[in-house]
């Protein structure tokens, strides 16, 4: 049976769901979105999704005003409670007349959602290997943009590389990764990037730093240096989808002794009772 999706107040097959090519998200890459993952018939901190998607939607000054109850009763039939899965939402600035910079008057978004399966990740136990790569992003990455160019070309430099994810630099400290936030265990202190407008609020880092506050592990927001990243004994990288994944090799040197550390372990091992339990 085909995927069911919703896109502007309908309920389609996958193949019947057409988009103008006059979207302002395909000519501009003018739109938001958000990643929601949803476990044994719940979502995870679906407030939390929702309010930073009202938050992206209003960095780029586009009003659509659903409230998290009515996006919850509209992403609801996408999912299914028998599976692990994730909620993709995306709003685009809508279509218009003719390709204009400016936005256009009025403004009907355009609103489209699917579900997709979360699939087991394998080599979350053993870790991934990570690239240190130069930020080259613009300067509003709060932003959950659907315009990802940057992001796509760095998550590709580190494939190319053979490693899994990129962990981004800007003025000697970490940011975050291509499609992550980044975590690193320095001097026994567990290590992120504080919240500004260089990085994506992740709210699987927000889980973790509420799960380390309540059991007694030392957190700091602050930034790390990357003169810190390359003595830390452990390093994650976090994302709704991935959850928390340790980094065993960064630039081809192996992160400590190239395994997945023992505050990963613990953390890992909350966050996994937590997701099942939170909605
Ligand atoms: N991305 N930073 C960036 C640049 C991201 O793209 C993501 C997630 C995160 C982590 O945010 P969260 O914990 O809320 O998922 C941080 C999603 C999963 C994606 O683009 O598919």
């Amino acid at each position: 049976m085909e995927q069911i999706v919703y896109l502007n107040g309908e309920y389609l097959p996958l193949s019947a769901a057409k988009v103008s090519v006059l979207d302002r998200g395909f000519l501009f890459g003018d739109g938001v979105y958000e990643v929601i993952p949803y476990y044994q018939g719940r979502f995870l901190a679906f407030k939390a999704h929702i309010e930073r998607l009202q938050a992206s939607l209003q960095n780029i000054r586009l009003e659509v005003c659903y409230s998290v109850e009515e996006w919850h009763t509209l992403l609801s039939p996408l999912l299914d409670a028998q599976r692990n899965q994730y909620i993709y939402l995306q709003i685009t600035r809508g279509v218009a007349p003719k390709r204009d910079h400016l936005f256009p008057t009025p403004t009907v978004a355009t609103v489209f959602a699917l579900s997709n399966d979360i699939p087991p990740f394998a080599e979350r136990e053993q870790g991934i290997k990570a690239l240190l790569i130069e930020d080259n992003r613009w300067l509003r990455c709060n932003i959950k943009a659907t315009a990802l160019l940057a992001n796509v070309l760095l998550k590709q430099q580190a494939a190319d590389h053979a490693c899994a994810e990129a962990i981004l630099f800007k003025n000697g400290y970490v940011t975050e990764g291509s499609a992550s936030n980044v975590f690193a265990v320095v001097n026994g202190v567990l290590m992120t990037a504080p919240k500004t407008e260089a990085i994506l609020a992740g709210i699987t880092r927000d889980i973790v730093l509420q799960l380390a506050n309540t059991h007694h592990i030392a957190v700091s927001e602050s930034p790390i240096s990357l003169a810190q990243l390359k003595t830390a004994s452990e390093i994650w990288v976090t994302s709704s989808t991935r959850e928390i994944v340790p980094i065993v090799e960064l630039d081809g040197q192996p992160v400590a002794n190239g395994k997945a550390g023992a505050v990963w372990q613990h953390i890992n091992t909350l966050y996994q009772q937590y997701k099942l339990s939170a909605s």
